[in-house]
């Protein structure tokens, strides 16, 4: 089957696939509590795909060019067995990185079985250090101890970790450095995300976003940097290499420096929808069609008819644009 292009001669290689939309924290700059308290409907569990369902999908999307899945959420540590998944995805021919994008609270408990699954490697968010302002951040005064015993056990069972850290201007700047030395001590890359306007909750501002060049200035005072050049095509983060070689540093960053140029993402919601582009208005629903025909072709020819005529290029047009935005948490991260 020939693997298709989009309007802007991008292949399809990254699946993320976002397992719930429900997360044990409400980060303010993703789930902010006004919005997402206990009121707040989640999807119900029938909605939601299951393990079976997604494989299927995925199994229909390698001849299409995806190599690569990242388990998202919300919180993927949330949905039951997750391990499951990791190793049904694991046998499909074709799969040669499984990732996952977690907080960490819960990693501690799955590691050994998600290293065991057959999981390759482990991102942990991880905004700040400081006790008191993680818990600020986290919306629910979550400890920074768990998250950084989950990063130990992670690694313990040898499974890689990076660290994402968003930083917010008048948030945590003040922990741009001590996460790099934590980083540089414990064998972990680390990557520091420009906040971005995803979704409609979060009332972001331009002046709260806190440049690649800013943090690479302040990066500066204390660690010599070497650039590396990029892993893949495609890659999100631009990196540099510590002078002694010690680990890593990366920035993403979506606002000033966007890289839609070579973006090669699916997103797939828990609800069984695909979205073209982070910041997409709305997904094209596959779980219809799944749930009323097996027939793989069909499903194969939609993939393929989506992608076709996809020309996304959101943080490219940031600003020219006018867009009601889905949620993060919802679509995956
Ligand atoms: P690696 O395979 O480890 O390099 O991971 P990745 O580059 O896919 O990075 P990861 O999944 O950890 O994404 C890091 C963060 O970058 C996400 O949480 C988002 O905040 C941001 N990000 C990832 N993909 C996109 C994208 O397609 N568009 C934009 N604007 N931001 C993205
Ligand atoms: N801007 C930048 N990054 C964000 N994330 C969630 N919301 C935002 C935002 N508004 C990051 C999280 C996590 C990943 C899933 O996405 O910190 O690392
Ligand atoms: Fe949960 Fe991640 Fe969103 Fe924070 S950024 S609320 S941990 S999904
Ligand atoms: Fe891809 Fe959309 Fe992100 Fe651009 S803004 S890199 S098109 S997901």
């Amino acid at each position: 089957m020939q693997a298709p292009t989009d309007l802007l001669a991008r292949g399809l290689r990254d699946l993320r696939i976002s397992v719930t939309d429900r997360c044990n924290f409400r980060c303010r700059y993703c789930m902010p509590v006004e919005v997402f308290g206990p009121g707040y409907r989640f999807m119900p569990h029938d909605e939601l795909l299951s393990f079976e369902e997604i494989v299927s999908l995925v199994r229909i999307m390698v001849p299409l060019g995806i190599r690569k899945i990242r388990l998202t959420g919300g919180e993927p540590l949330l949905r039951r067995g997750l391990e499951d998944l990791v190793a049904m995805l694991a046998a499909i021919a074709g799969v040669q990185d499984i990732a996952i994008t977690t907080n960490g609270v819960l990693l501690a408990h799955h590691a050994e079985a998600l290293a065991l699954a057959g999981l390759n490697r482990v991102t942990v968010s991880l905004d700040a250090l400081s006790p008191h302002i993680f818990a600020q951040m986290n919306g629910v005064a979550a400890k920074v101890e768990r998250v950084l015993a989950g990063i130990q056990a992670a690694q313990a069972f040898g499974l890689p970790v990076k660290v994402n850290a968003v930083i917010q201007r008048g948030v945590n700047e003040g922990e741009i450095l001590p996460l790099a030395r934590w980083a540089r001590d414990h064998q972990v890359d680390l990557r520091y995300i420009e906040y971005m306007d995803v979704g409609e909750t979060n009332g972001w501002k331009l002046d709260e976003v806190v440049s690649g060049d800013e943090i690479l200035s302040i990066l500066a005072q204390e660690f010599a940097l070497v650039p590396r050049l990029p892993a893949y095509r495609g890659e999100v983060a631009a990196r540099w290499a510590h002078h002694d070689a010690q680990g890593e540093v990366g920035l993403i960053r979506s606002v000033t420096k966007p890289f839609c140029k070579d973006c090669q993402r699916l997103r797939l919601s828990a609800d069984g929808k695909l979205f073209t582009c982070l910041f997409a208005a709305a997904g094209h629903d596959l779980k219809a069609l799944l749930r009323s025909s097996a027939d793989p072709q069909r499903l194969a020819n939609l993939v393929i008819a989506i992608w076709q005529v996809r020309d996304d290029r959101y943080s490219e047009e940031r600003g020219q644009v006018n867009r009601q935005k889905a949620e993060m948490s919802y679509l995956g991260g």
